[in-house]
């Protein structure tokens, strides 16, 4: 088991596909940033993705998520969802929906039920805005298409302050009729994404701000979840608010991050990274690699700040990789 010096179980994986991305969010890929994408040989390849995915699951990982960039751009990346579904694990996906319809029977056979689709904004000319490309129709209808196909859809919403949290209560709408979850997440600052805590709308006010309109009821959870849920009654759809920057939830983290260059990250925010894919490269045995990762896990926020309270002016002074690079 991948147990660190808090006592927290290490058992959920994210596996970055690849830092490549067929949108351009601001606060995710900004345009004045440096970033450039990882080359092919760089990235892992099926057989290494298949090879340390199961090291992680012989020391107990139970759940695997597919991020990236955007996983489903990577050619290959059928071929890595069929080999991992013959794992006994749960598998999942946070994808921006683009190219979910080519991927619907894949998704399917590899026994995938629950998939999180980013979307921050419901407006066509705000989403392009955001992302800088036009495809809010083509998320959207594929958002439609997972519904009639009976998959759980949660849609996550980045909310920054006069930006889109003015759409808030419309995300909330369409929760009525449509069984959506919306995940309203707290701004966070990454390297070169123009974080400003002015911008960050926290959990209270997304909350006061539902509760002018609507009667909203708590549903428990357990410890690892990071999200808040919520229920309105009547509604089919559920609402929460992931609050990483008003309310960390270090806690109860079970989640450890292998990004697409094969380096294993222990936390979201953590500066330090454990390179596994060289050393697997080298014929070297990563198992104590991994254990090291785990053991020098912070106790909270990568060791890189206590809370938003304490006003980080800027967020270029934190030192990490931008989103884009870590997977989300
Ligand atoms: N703050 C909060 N959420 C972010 N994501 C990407 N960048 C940020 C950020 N700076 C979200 C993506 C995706 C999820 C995996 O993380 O929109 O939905």
């Amino acid at each position: 088991m991948l147990i660190d010096a808090y006592h927290r179980i290490h058992d959920y994986l994210r596996i970055s596909l690849t830092d490549k991305c067929n949108l351009k969010c601001s606060y995710c890929d900004p345009v004045d940033s440096e970033i450039e994408s990882s080359t092919q040989s760089q990235f892992m390849t099926v057989d290494e993705i298949d090879h340390l995915a199961g090291i992680f699951i012989g020391e107990g990982v139970k759940k695997i998520r597919l991020t990236g960039g955007e996983p489903l751009v990577r050619k290959d990346a059928k071929e890595i969802i069929r080999r991992l579904s013959k794992y006994k694990v749960e598998l999942a996906l946070s994808t921006n929906a683009i190219l979910i319809d080519q991927f619907l029977d894949t998704l399917q056979s590899a026994g995938i039920r629950s998939i999180n689709v980013s979307l921050d904004s419901l407006q066509k000319e705000k989403f392009a805005q955001i992302t800088g490309r036009d495809y809010f129709d083509k998320v959207k209808s594929n958002i439609d298409l997972l519904l009639e196909n009976r998959f759980h859809v949660k849609v996550n919403v980045v909310v920054i302050k006069n930006v889109n949290h003015e759409e808030i209560l419309d995300f909330i709408r369409w929760t009525e009729d449509v069984p959506v979850h919306i995940r309203f997440i707290e701004f966070m600052p990454f390297s070169g994404n123009h974080w400003d805590h002015e911008k960050v709308f926290t959990h209270r006010e997304i909350l006061d701000l539902i509760q002018k309109e609507f009667s909203v009821q708590r549903i428990p959870t357990d410890p690892h979840d990071t999200a808040k849920p919520y229920y309105i009654s009547g509604h089919r759809g559920t609402f929460a608010v992931i609050s990483t920057m008003s309310e960390p939830f270090c806690q109860g983290c079970n989640r450890i991050r292998l990004t697409a260059d094969g380096k294993l990250k222990n936390c979201l925010f953590s500066k330090g990274e454990t390179d596994l894919l060289t050393a697997l490269r080298k014929g070297e045995d990563v198992l104590p690699l991994i254990k090291y990762c785990i053991a020098v896990k912070n106790e909270r926020l990568g060791g890189q700040f206590s809370s938003l309270a304490e006003a980080i002016p800027n967020a270029d002074m934190i030192d990490n990789r931008s989103m884009i690079k870590i997977g989300g």
